[in-house]
């Protein structure tokens, strides 16, 4: 399956991403992760990464042709030949275009949108106690998902560390982006037949786990009906 999720900054899409994959093992591509990994690699002689950065720390789009390129450049590894999951693209209608051109020269298409709906307030908490590995980017809260030993990751022992636009500052102009930016593209899922499903991400992340499967499962029969 072709699994594209939505939702605000904060909703949920990364941890709800990371358990599809362990699931059922399709490619989670989420492009904030491969935006973060490229500033890894910021040296004096590539400053455009430098500005990559900033735009990120303020909270703002990086430019659609930027991102085009990177998701084209992607897409040609065999990785997602057998399902996916995109999580952070796309984010604008430009995007939205590229994307639906891009699956369709490659005879694919998306198989379920799922969106995750969730309040100003909820994020807000979400993010100043978000925490994350560098070295193997597992997600952690410091109140609903602390790693066992405080400051360390479970899986690799590596200093856990904070994203540098998790502020409420910066969450607030994040979350203006996704409204003004964003949205805007949901008339265009909400119009295909059957495609997008809309679920609460303020409940447990279990329970928006069970829903989102429940989801795949409604949308799987369907395509079965439709053959
Ligand atoms: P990106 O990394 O995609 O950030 P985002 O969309 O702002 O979303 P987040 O990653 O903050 O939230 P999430 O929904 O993944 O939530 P998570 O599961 O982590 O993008 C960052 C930046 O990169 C953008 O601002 C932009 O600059 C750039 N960028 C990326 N893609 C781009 C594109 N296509 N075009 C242009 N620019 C682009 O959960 C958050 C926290 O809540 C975690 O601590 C988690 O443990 C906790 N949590 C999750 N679910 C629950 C739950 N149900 N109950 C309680 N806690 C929960
Ligand atoms: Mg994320």
């Amino acid at each position: 399956m072709n699994i594209l999720l939505l939702g605000a900054p904060g909703a949920g899409k990364g941890t709800q991403a990371e358990l599809l994959q362990k699931r059922h093992g399709w490619t989670w591509l989420s492009t904030g992760d491969m935006l973060r990994r490229l500033a890894g690699e910021m040296t004096s002689d590539k400053p455009h990464i430098e500005r990559l950065c900033d735009i990120m720390a303020e909270g703002r789009l990086i430019p659609d042709y930027l991102m085009v390129m990177l998701l084209e450049e992607e897409f040609k590894r065999s990785c997602y030949e057998d399902g996916f999951i995109l999580d952070g693209f796309p984010r604008t209608e430009v995007q939205v275009e590229h994307l639906t051109e891009l699956l369709k020269k490659k005879g694919k298409s998306l198989d379920a949108v799922i969106l995750l709906s969730v309040d100003k307030q909820a994020v807000l908490a979400r993010i100043e106690g978000r925490r994350f590995c560098p070295e193997c980017r597992a997600g952690y809260h410091l109140t609903t998902q602390p790693p066992k030993k405080e400051g360390v990751c479970d899986k690799c022992k590596t200093a856990l560390t904070q994203r540098e636009d998790d502020t409420a500052k910066t969450l607030t102009r994040r979350l203006e982006v996704f409204r003004i930016q964003t949205e805007p593209i949901l008339p265009y899922y909400r119009k295909k037949k059957n495609i997008l499903t809309e679920i609460s991400g303020t409940q447990s992340v279990k329970q928006v786990s069970a829903d989102i499967e429940k989801a795949i499962e409604t949308m799987k029969k369907q395509k079965k009906e439709e053959k």
